[in-house]
């Protein structure tokens, strides 16, 4: 409080100088008595204090907050006079508040819900960013944003700036067909807006999450994506072991096959390794490097081969799933695996590390938790909301290729909505 009031003086002795300053070279320039041109100095002076007033009531809690939460930097330096370290303390001081615009019109419209802003504040020496980074949840606590569910990403700006984008993710809302886009895949709304990935350098993916927490609504919406470049896919293999029906709904639509049962299943994965292997020659005869076309296959409920009771067709499946998560990403063999939990009883370690995209979704367990490396309260730098927490259809995802993490917030798909997409597809 005492430092906002100070700062507040401080700056308004500044730009009373500047002003004073000014009007001197003002009426020296010219040539005229300054006595003539009292009335517009005050004037000036006037508006001055008017304009730093209203900054600083306007933004006080954004002013004094990098004193409150003590943000800055120490400057030592030795003088010649006095050899002992001298050290200058240089409180970081806000710079502006800027509301973020969406990129487009479309996006305008259908991300009304995501709210953000940004803050920006500097240092005369340097910036501290990690302080920031630790100081996050402290940041939205400050602000009385942690009750409004915002979150907070930090940001280096120029050499002495930091950014602070605030935003919240809509709770909830409905898929649109509008929002798909060709050769990309729509996966939801991220801070910056729609987070689309290309499919030209799409990876496997892990998808993790409880029971509930929206694994198979963004199954579908992965599908839908899919369904939507059909150009780019050769053949989707949808499997459900658990006997579920909510894939057998995809049957009738042409290149997608449904499997239900472990041993076609296990025969089935033959056929792909023979196809992966062919791929491979072909690709090595003609120097391609990679496909622009897809095999998929989409297992909703990974942990059921692990439960199956023979152990001989537990042990090839997975040793084939290893091989296509090895070798199968050039090709353009994917694997989509959906589990309640992922630790090395369920799914083999020589598949998981051959998987780099991952997905997490609401859950308590440490082991689903490790899968994303949410070590070192990596977590906290992500979203101020702990995992098990979560409402339905937010995820933590992670980019196989670029290594980035972004909270996300699913689209909900409502049974109508796709059994019409469902029939639009079937074959006629
Ligand atoms: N993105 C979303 N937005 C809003 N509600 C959602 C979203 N995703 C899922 N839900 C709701 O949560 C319920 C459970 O979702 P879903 O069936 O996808 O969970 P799941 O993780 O597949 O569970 P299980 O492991 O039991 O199969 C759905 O009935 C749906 O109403
Ligand atoms: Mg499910």
């Amino acid at each position: 409080m005492i430092y906002g009031i100070i700062s507040y003086f401080r700056s308004l002795l500044i730009v009373g100088f500047l002003v004073i300053f000014s009007f001197i070279g003002y009426v020296y320039l010219l040539g005229i008595d300054y006595k003539m041109k009292l009335d517009f100095l005050y004037f000036l002076l006037s508006v001055s204090a008017v304009l730093i007033t209203y900054f600083y009531a306007r933004y006080w809690k954004y002013i004094v907050m990098p004193y409150s939460l003590n943000f800055h930097s120490i400057f030592s330096h030795n003088t010649l006079i006095e050899t002992r370290n001298k050290r200058t303390l240089f409180l970081d001081y806000f710079v502006s508040k800027e509301k973020m615009k969406p990129k487009s019109v479309i996006e305008q419209i259908y991300t009304k819900d995501l709210k953000r802003f940004s803050l920006e504040y500097s240092n005369f020496t340097s910036i501290d960013i990690e302080n920031y980074r630790q100081s996050a949840e402290k940041i939205l606590h400050y602000l009385g944003l942690i009750d409004k569910r915002f979150e907070v990403s930090i940001y280096p700006q120029k050499s002495k700036s930091v950014q602070l984008s605030f935003y919240k993710l809509p709770e909830f809302y409905e898929i649109e067909m509008g929002i798909f886009k060709k050769d990309h895949l729509l996966l939801g709304i991220y801070e910056k807006g729609f987070y689309y990935r290309s499919l030209d350098t799409l990876d496997h993916h892990l998808i993790v999450g409880e029971s509930g927490s929206g694994k198979s609504n963004f199954m579908h919406l992965l599908n839908i994506n899919f369904l939507f470049n059909m150009h780019r896919i050769n053949k989707m293999y949808m499997i459900d072991l658990k006997g579920g029906v909510e894939l057998k709904a995809y049957e009738n639509i042409d290149k997608v096959e449904f499997v239900s049962d472990i041993e076609r299943l296990d025969a089935l994965l033959d056929d792909v390794l023979l196809d992966l292997k062919q791929t491979q020659e072909l690709m090595l005869k003609t120097g391609v490097r990679k496909l622009n076309n897809f095999t998929l296959l989409i297992f909703d409920e990974i942990g059921a081969v692990s439960v199956y009771p023979d152990k001989k067709i537990r042990e090839s499946i997975f040793n084939k799933l290893a091989l296509i998560a090895m070798q199968g990403r050039s090709s353009g063999i994917l694997l989509f695996l959906f589990g309640q939990k992922i630790d090395n009883t369920i799914l083999p370690t020589s598949v998981v590390n051959n998987i780099q995209s991952r997905v997490l979704m609401k859950t308590t367990s440490d082991y689903n938790i490790n899968i994303i490396d949410l070590k070192d309260n990596i977590r906290e730098r992500i979203t101020a909301t702990e995992i098990q927490d979560f409402n339905k259809g937010r995820a933590i995802l992670k980019d196989g290729l670029t290594s980035d993490k972004h909270l996300v917030q699913f689209p909900f798909i409502s049974d109508s909505f796709l059994s019409s997409i469902l029939s639009y597809y079937s074959k006629k």
